[in-house]
């Protein structure tokens, strides 16, 4: 009798638990617990800020493979810490030859809200199932609330039949006598040019431009942008969306031209435009790079790595996906510690900026707080 009042207290204090306890700090790099226990799902990711409350985007990644089989997940918080998992905002779809059908590729989802619409417009790199990254898409979804259900609209490549702003008639002259064939062996400094100077552009210029690893970004004035690595991974794309953020307008740059960049992450501070990325090796990490502008339209800057601590020339073992701005002055980095083997396990850095002499500066820290 007494084990069984012993059973039923233990029981109802189990209930009475919450799942986790409250967090109070960051801790990149380790298990980080929703409010079910479970360690956050939600790879690649972004976040959106829409009232008082933080929603966080992501890649559901599963045991042993990075392909999408579930979809874009989402949580909630109140407090950057502690998440609530609201489950599945965008789903894979069993319909075969659907762009998203289970199986795809589906990376890098970033939510951005309209204003105008009321709509929560969802933009993602998309791959068809069974072609490797070689469709090279993007994909567009929308939904009437933060946390879906997202409805997916449609995926293609990127500003077909359009030449960038700032490709004039003498650069059209140019590129117009660049030819393939004369191109074969890559990484040569004849290449380099050649590409600066539109070699992949125009070949792809037809079907329309690679959309692979991205972000999006809104400005002050209510202007979004989707910015993506094409041209192989060479170079990267700021094209400008419709007031509907649904679209692009068919307006776009290029932001160093060669210079093999992936994982886009940006923001703005004091007017400037800082934009973090990684550079292409796959699910390793490498030594991040850093660009700023005073315009989204450019001229774009390179400046040095702006990691600082162990594992600086790695990304501390990450690689950039996203930049929250929390007020002017006040930003987080954010990045996926990927582990290829076991993808469901691959972990968080989210890291505060700093700066130092006017630039951005991230400094690995084991644990912190706001
Ligand atoms: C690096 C990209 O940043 C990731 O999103 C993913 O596409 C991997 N490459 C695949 O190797």
């Amino acid at each position: 009798m007494k084990s069984f009042f012993f059973a039923v207290f233990l029981l109802s204090t189990l209930i009475s638990l919450p799942a986790t306890a409250q967090r109070s700090t960051i801790r990149s790099g380790e298990i980080w617990p929703d409010d079910t226990g479970v360690h956050i799902n939600a790879h690649g990711g972004g976040v959106l800020r829409y009232g008082d409350t933080w929603y966080w985007f992501g890649e559901h990644k599963s045991e042993h493979t990075s392909d999408a089989l579930v979809g874009v997940t989402c949580y909630s918080s109140k407090d950057l810490v502690n998440w609530h998992n609201c489950g599945v905002a965008l789903s894979v779809t069993d319909e075969r030859g659907h762009d998203i059908e289970r199986g795809c590729i589906l990376e890098r989802p970033k939510v951005i809200y309209n204003p105008v619409t009321k709509k929560f417009c969802m933009w993602f790199h998309l791959e068809l199932k069974g072609r490797g990254y070689g469709a090279a898409r993007y994909g567009v979804a929308v939904a009437e609330r933060p946390e879906g259900p997202y409805r997916f609209l449609y995926s293609q490549r990127a500003d077909a039949g359009t030449w960038p702003v700032e490709f004039g008639a003498q650069e059209l002259a140019v590129a117009d006598t660049l030819n393939e064939a004369n191109y074969k062996e890559w990484w040569t400094p004849s290449w380099r040019k050649a590409v600066g100077q539109g070699l992949i552009l125009k070949h792809d210029f037809g079907e329309g431009q690679m959309s692979r690893d991205m972000t999006l970004f809104v400005d002050d004035d209510g202007k979004a942008y989707h910015i993506f690595s094409s041209e192989e991974n060479l170079t990267l794309h700021i094209a400008e969306l419709t007031n509907d953020y649904l679209h692009h307008t068919g307006r776009y740059t290029r932001v160093a031209p060669a210079g093999h960049n992936e994982a886009p992450a940006i923001f703005k501070h004091n007017g400037t435009y800082w934009m973090i990325t990684s550079g292409c090796t796959g699910w390793a990490p490498n030594e991040a790079r850093m660009f700023s502008a005073p315009s989204v339209w450019g001229p774009w800057t390179q400046h040095p790595n702006p990691c600082r601590g162990p594992k600086a020339d790695l990304t501390f073992g990450g690689q950039s996906t996203f930049v929250i701005t929390l007020e002017e002055g006040k930003y987080i980095f954010m990045a996926d510690i990927w582990r290829p083997r076991h993808p469901i396990d691959a972990r968080y850095i989210w890291l505060p900026i700093g700066f130092e002499n006017n630039k951005p500066i991230i400094r690995w820290q084991d644990e912190w707080n706001f």
